[in-house]
Order: C-alpha cells, then structure tokens, then sequence
C-alpha cells in the first residue's frame, strides 16, 4: 500500500472516532469510561474535572456555551499564547469550539478566530455552539490541518490543543502553519509528544492513535521538523506532571512511560517588530 494510502487509512480512523466523540455528545449519551481524548461526556462535573486539570479555569469553563468543552485537550495553550486583542487566530482541530471561544474574548470583536477540523460533525457541533454564544467573529472551517483552507500569511497566531500527535503527516501541517502564518507570527501548542519509543504493538493500536499516544513524535523530530519548515525559537517543554492524566487514558498499558503532554512554541521569522527586539517579549526560551 502506498504512504498515501496508508496516510488517508489513519486520518480515515481518527475521523471516525472523532465522529462518534461528537455524535455521542449531541445525543447526549456517552462511552463509558472517560478520562481522555478520545472519551466524551455529557457530564458538566466530569468536563469541569478534566479541564481544571488541563490548567483551565473554572470562569473559562462559564464563559463557554455547554457542550463545547468536550474534555478532549492535554494542555491550555492559551496559557503560552499571550492573545492581544485585534489579532487572528487560527485553531487546527478545533473539536466544539472550546479553545477558539476563548480566544474570541481576548481578541475581541477587532480580532478573529478560525478554527479548522475535519470531522464534519465536529464542525456543525462547533457552529451551533458560535451561534448559541454569539461569537461572531468566530468561523469555522472544515478542513485538513495538513492541508490548511486558509490563505499565505494569514495569521498572528496558530493555537492547537491535542491535534497535531494524529496526523500522518506532521511535516506537512508544520510546513502548512508556517505558509498560513505572517512574519513573525507565533506557533502555541499544546500536545502530547513521544519521550521514548512505544513498543510496535501500542504504536500499531488504532484506539492509541485516536486517543492521542501513538501518534505521538519524539521531541527532537519534532523540532527537527519545526527546523525543516522554516521555524525559530523553537521551545518543546514537557510537562512532568502530565503523566497522572495521561495514564488514565488507557489504564494499565503504561503509555505514561513513553508519552507526555508538552507545550510547542515557534516563531516564524521576519516580523517587522524584530529587529528593534519587540517580539522578544513573547518568549524566549533556553
Ligand atoms: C483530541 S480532539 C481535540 C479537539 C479540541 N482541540 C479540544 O481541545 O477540545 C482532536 C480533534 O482534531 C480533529 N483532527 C484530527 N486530525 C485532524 C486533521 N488531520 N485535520 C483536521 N482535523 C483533525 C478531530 O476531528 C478532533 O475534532
């Protein structure tokens, strides 16, 4: 079978998964256990638990229309993102709209906020959710983060929470965030990234790679890749702490020994405010 091939079988599967993650939550029913990615619940109390444990606030979790935090991040990227009012934002897999909603409040209605998915439910959850919340300066777009329906030098900023360990193709959806962002534009990530190498039979395991951890890269590929594609102050912190949550995603198969939730922050070069040292603020990273 060709990569191409093998490439669209993976996204094939994720779409799927992620589907069933929306339409349960639509219906209102739910699959059981839930402690991860690839879980869902329509209990408020369970999402309030995850996402306070993600870094997220309890006014973040009440400035959100209900059901828009499905629970499915590993981080906050905004936490890294330093939002200023009037940019544009775009989320790759942007699931029910919960991190794009909470940069609509910090870019105000000056600003604006794409999100970008390729699970068609995911996107009709989201849209009702801009609708119920009057975001209106928040689209959102079905799409392929490897493939971004986004013009050049687009964006200020590139968020993602969770995304990017499922694609196939992570150098295509790095090369495509750098073409979508202007100079100078900032890369704020949150995502699940590989400390050692996963056994074949975990990494082979369709369910692992939907729920975020066998899909992951190991931290110098990724900044090899961010390197490839043009990227600098290139900053990949793993977050220690992050193993508590991540081995309750799949209990008892020790996926915490070789993936961790981490923060990914790149600049794109060539901002107008570099070189009299203004873009410094933003993060420097040694
Ligand atoms: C784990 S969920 C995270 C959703 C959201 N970022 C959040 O934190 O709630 C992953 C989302 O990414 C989308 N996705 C996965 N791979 C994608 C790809 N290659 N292109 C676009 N969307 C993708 C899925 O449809 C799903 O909505």
């Amino acid at each position: 079978m060709s990569d191409h091939h093998n490439m669209d079988n993976i996204r094939q599967n994720v779409r799927e998964e992620y589907a069933k993650v929306a339409e349960a939550s639509n219906e209102g029913s739910c699959c059981g256990e839930v402690a991860s990615c690839c879980g869902v619940s329509d209990d408020a109390a369970i999402n309030t638990l995850i996402s306070t444990r993600l870094g997220y606030s309890e006014g973040d979790l009440d400035a959100v229309p209900d059901g828009a935090d499905m629970g499915l991040g590993c981080g906050n990227p905004r936490a890294i993102a330093s939002l200023k009012e009037g940019e544009i934002v775009v989320d790759l897999g942007s699931g029910g709209g919960f991190d794009a909603f909470l940069s609509a409040r910090e870019v105000g209605v000056s600003g604006k906020v794409i999100g970008v998915d390729m699970t068609p439910t995911m996107i009709s959850k989201a849209r009702k959710n801009a609708l119920k919340g009057k975001f209106s300066q928040v689209e959102f777009r079905l799409g392929e983060i490897e493939h971004l329906p986004i013009a050049d030098n687009t964006a200020d900023i590139i968020i993602s929470n969770c995304v990017i360990n499922l694609s196939p193709n992570k150098q295509q959806v790095f090369n495509d965030a750098f073409r979508v962002l202007k100079p100078g534009g900032r890369l704020a990530v949150s995502d699940v990234v590989a400390t050692a190498e996963m056994p074949e039979e975990m990494k082979s395991d369709p369910l692992l790679h939907a729920g975020c951890m066998a899909g992951a890269e190991l931290i110098e590929d990724i900044e090899t890749m961010l390197q490839k594609a043009g990227f600098e102050n290139i900053c990949i912190t793993p977050k220690d702490e992050s193993r508590a949550f991540i081995k309750d995603w799949a209990p008892g198969r020790g996926v915490e020994d070789y993936v961790l939730s981490a923060y990914i922050e790149a600049v794109k070069p060539g901002g107008v405010d570099c070189e009299s040292g203004v873009c410094a603020t933003w993060h420097t990273c040694d």
